[in-house]
């Protein structure tokens, strides 16, 4: 089976990133979203990356126009019965997950492949809420999808090699740089870096140095193109707590545990950019 039209479910942060990126390649491209409001937000925040790409020279209007032909939005999970490949990328809910890889398995062909781009659930776990574990795969994208190279490409011992294989291909057809690796806590990428940042975050709540401080100390002192408490805001403080709190249950080393300061900003709904105020004021403009 080639892969020539692709479904991807949530069209929030990462699920809009995805299906825009799928989109620019040139697959037709169906996301889908509970309700109208959120896909309206997802799509207008692909027409307005888009755009900023037009404004900066990086991308051609003709080449904009061509991505939103390619593109639709949906509230019908039923779109979706066409595609060869389906990326899930809903909230990191269990229950909301094995709801909705069941309804896809009566949907979607039988030799379509279904993706999750969890950050840190098992993937294991999740092929078994589907009847394809060997069709089931992580394709782990990074945020901003769109600017991003990197794309994990989640293996479990029950994936075909010629699934993942495929899936490696159209994340390379579509510009990333894929890696594979096998289904484990936090993949690769998490695995070191949430531990940074959660690090960090202790770092700020000892005392031992001013939030300014620490990331000019990492972006200047690394070469890093954010300090690490911009990118946990960045991320979302919310996202961040709720992985460092599967990796530690996972693996139950210190090194995951979510700091304290963490908890309770998360609690005091200080969840980064997406609500306006983590350990930077993004009410504004973005923090530099
Ligand atoms: N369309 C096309 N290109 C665009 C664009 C747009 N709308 N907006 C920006 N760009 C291009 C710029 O032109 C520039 O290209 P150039 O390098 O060729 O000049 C490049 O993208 C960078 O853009 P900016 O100069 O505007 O922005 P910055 O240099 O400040 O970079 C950033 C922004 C890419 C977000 C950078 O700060 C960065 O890489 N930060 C780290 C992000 C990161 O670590 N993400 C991973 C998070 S972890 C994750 O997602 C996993 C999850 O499971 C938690």
């Amino acid at each position: 089976m080639t892969i020539r039209r692709v479904g991807v479910v949530g069209c929030g942060l990462m699920g809009s990133g995805i299906a825009q990126v799928s989109a620019q390649a040139g697959f037709p491209t169906v996301v889908r979203e509970v309700a109208a409001a959120p896909l309206e937000r997802g799509l207008a925040s692909i027409r307005k990356f888009l755009q900023g790409g037009v404004d900066k020279g990086k991308v051609t209007a003709a080449e904009m126009e061509k991505t939103l032909a390619n593109l639709s939005g949906t509230t019908d999970l039923v779109a979706l019965s066409g595609c060869d490949l389906v990326i899930e990328a809903v909230s990191e809910d269990l229950a909301l997950k094995r709801e909705l890889f069941a309804a896809l398995d009566g949907i979607l062909a039988p030799e379509a492949i279904v993706a999750s781009n969890t950050s840190s659930l098992s993937i294991t776990e999740l092929s078994t809420f589907t009847k394809r574990p060997g069709r089931f795969l992580g394709l782990h994208f990074f945020n901003p999808v769109p600017l991003m190279k990197l794309v994990e490409v989640v293996r479990t011992l029950r994936t075909d090699p010629g699934v993942a294989e495929q899936a490696k291909q159209w994340c390379e057809a579509i510009g990333k740089t894929a890696v594979t690796v096998p289904d484990s806590t936090g993949f690769v990428v998490n695995r070191l870096l949430v531990p940074y940042l959660l690090d960090a975050i202790r770092v700020f709540e000892q005392g031992l140095a001013s939030r300014d401080d620490i990331d000019n100390a990492m972006k200047l002192g690394c070469g890093y193109p954010m300090g690490p408490l911009l990118l946990g805001d960045y991320v979302g403080l919310d996202t961040t707590y709720a992985i460092a709190q599967i990796m530690f249950d996972e693996f139950r080393e210190p090194r995951f545990a979510p700091p304290p300061l963490l908890r309770r900003m998360v609690l005091a709904g200080r969840h980064g950019r997406k609500s306006g105020r983590g350990f930077y004021d993004w009410s504004t403009q973005p923090p530099s």
